[in-house]
C-alpha cells in the first residue's frame, strides 16, 4: 500500500516542505529569505525568526499543491541536522506537533544523507535514473565538502572531507573580496563564462588521502589581490572575468582530482554529485569531461533539489519508515552531525 510523507526543511536559511506519495514527489514548497541579503551572510537568529513566520504557509501550500488531506499523512520526517540551531529547532517543533496531533511517527533525518538521496527522487509519470549501489557522491554545498561512499539508502561512510572551508565558503568568501553579492557562488559562476580559466594561478592544496582544504585558496585569493590593487586600483573590476574563471577552475580542479583518486582507487564508476555547488557549470561540464575519460556513470540532480529542499528529506524519511526508524518525541535537533 503507497505511504504519504511529509517532509520539513528547516536547516539554514530556506524553509521547506514537501509531500511524497512513496518514492514519488508530488509537492516540494520553498520559502527563501530576503533579510540577510545586507549582511553577507545568514544570520541565526534573522533565520529562525523567518522560519517561525514561514513555516505554516510553506506545509499548507505544499499539502494544498499535493492534495493530499493531513489526516492521510503516514509520516512526518524532519531534518534534524546538521544545521543553525535555531533554525533547526523550528522545524523539528513543528513537526513533533504535528506527528502528535495526527498521531503518526516522526521520522528524523540527517541534512547530508538527504542530499545524497536526493538522487532516488521519482517524478509523477517519468522514467528517473538513479544510481546503483556502491556509488560515490561529491556532496559541495555551503557548509560542507564530502566525498560520499554510498553502500546503500541508509548506509553511508564519508571517505574524505574538508579539513578547514567547504568549497560553496571558498566560492562566497572569493566572491565577497570581488565585491559581489552574497551567496557569491553563483555569481562567480555566471562572469566566469566570459572569463580566462588560465589567466591566474591560485594555491592548490597538499592534503592527504580524499579530504579537501579551501582556506588556503582563499588566502592565496586575497593576497592576490591585495599585491595587485597596489599597483592598480581598478585590478578588480579591471580583470573580474578572469579572476571568476580562475578562481573557479582552481575550485573545480580540485575538487574533481580526489573525486577521481577515490573512484580509482574503490573501483567504483558510478558518481554523482549533490549541494548547493553541485549547480555550478564548471563543475558540472568537468565532471561530465572527467566521466567520458573514466568511462563513468554521471548523475546530477535537478537544480531544484541541489539547494536546501524538503523533497530530499521526504524521500529520506520514506526510506526510514520503512526501515521502521523512528524517533520518539524528545529528539532534539543537532547542530554538528551525530546521529
Ligand atoms: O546546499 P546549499 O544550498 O546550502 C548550504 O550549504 O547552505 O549550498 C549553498 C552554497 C553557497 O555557498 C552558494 O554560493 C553555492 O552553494 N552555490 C554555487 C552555485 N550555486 C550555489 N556555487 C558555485 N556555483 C553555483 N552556480
Amino acid at each position: 500500500m503507497s505511504v504519504y510523507i511529509l517532509g520539513i526543511e528547516s536547516s539554514c536559511d530556506d524553509t521547506s516542505a514537501a509531500v511524497f506519495k512513496d518514492e514519488t514527489i508530488l509537492s516540494n514548497r520553498v520559502a527563501n529569505q530576503d533579510v540577510h541579503k545586507d549582511f553577507g551572510g545568514v544570520v541565526p537568529e534573522l533565520a529562525s525568526r523567518a522560519h517561525q513566520q514561514n513555516i505554516i504557509p510553506v506545509v499548507d501550500k505544499a499539502l494544498k499543491e499535493s492534495g493530499v488531506k493531513a489526516c492521510d499523512i503516514a509520516a512526518v520526517a524532519f531534518t534534524r541536522g546538521p544545521g543553525l540551531m535555531g533554525s533547526l529547532l523550528v522545524g523539528t517543533s513543528f513537526a513533533k506537533g504535528f506527528a502528535l496531533a495526527h498521531d503518526i511517527p516522526l521520522v528524523d533525518v540527517n541534512h547530508l544523507h538527504a542530499h545524497v538521496l536526493a538522487h532516488f527522487i521519482k517524478e509523477p509519470d517519468q522514467d528517473n535514473k538513479h544510481p546503483e549501489f556502491p556509488f560515490l557522491c561529491l556532496l559541495v554545498s555551503g557548509g560542507n565538502s564530502q566525498i560520499v561512499l554510498v553502500k546503500d539508502y541508509m548506509n553511508m561512510e564519508v571517505i574524505g572531507q574538508t579539513i578547514d572551508d567547504a568549497a560553496g565558503e571558498a566560492f562566497d568568501k572569493c566572491a565577497k573580496v570581488m565585491g559581489l553579492p552574497y551567496p557569491g557562488g553563483p555569481w562567480v559562476d555566471k562572469l566566469a563564462k566570459e572569463g580566462d580559466p588560465h589567466a591566474f594561478q591560485f594555491a592548490k592544496p597538499k592534503i592527504k588521502n580524499y579530504d579537501y582544504s579551501f582556506s588556503g585558496l582563499k588566502t592565496s585569493f586575497l593576497y592576490f589581490l591585495r599585491d595587485r590593487i597596489k599597483e592598480d586600483p581598478n585590478f578588480i573590476e579591471a580583470h573580474k572575468k578572469d579572476l571568476c574563471a580562475s578562481l573557479q577552475h582552481t575550485i573545480v580542479e580540485i575538487l574533481l582530482n580526489k573525486l577521481e583518486k577515490a573512484a580509482d582507487d574503490l573501483n567504483i564508476s558510478q558518481v554523482a554529485l549533490a549541494g548547493g555547488v553541485s549547480a555550478n557549470s564548471g563543475l558540472r561540464i568537468g565532471l561530465e569531461k572527467l566521466a567520458v575519460r573514466k568511462n563513468w556513470i554521471t548523475f546530477i540532480p535537478k537544480f531544484a533539489y541541489t539547494t536546501d529542499n524538503a523533497a530530499m528529506v521526504a524521500i529520506s524519511g520514506y526510506y526510514k519508515y520503512r526501515a521502521g526508524d523512528f524517533v520518539n518525541h524528545d529528539a532534539a535537533p543537532f547542530s554538528r552531525v551525530v546521529f
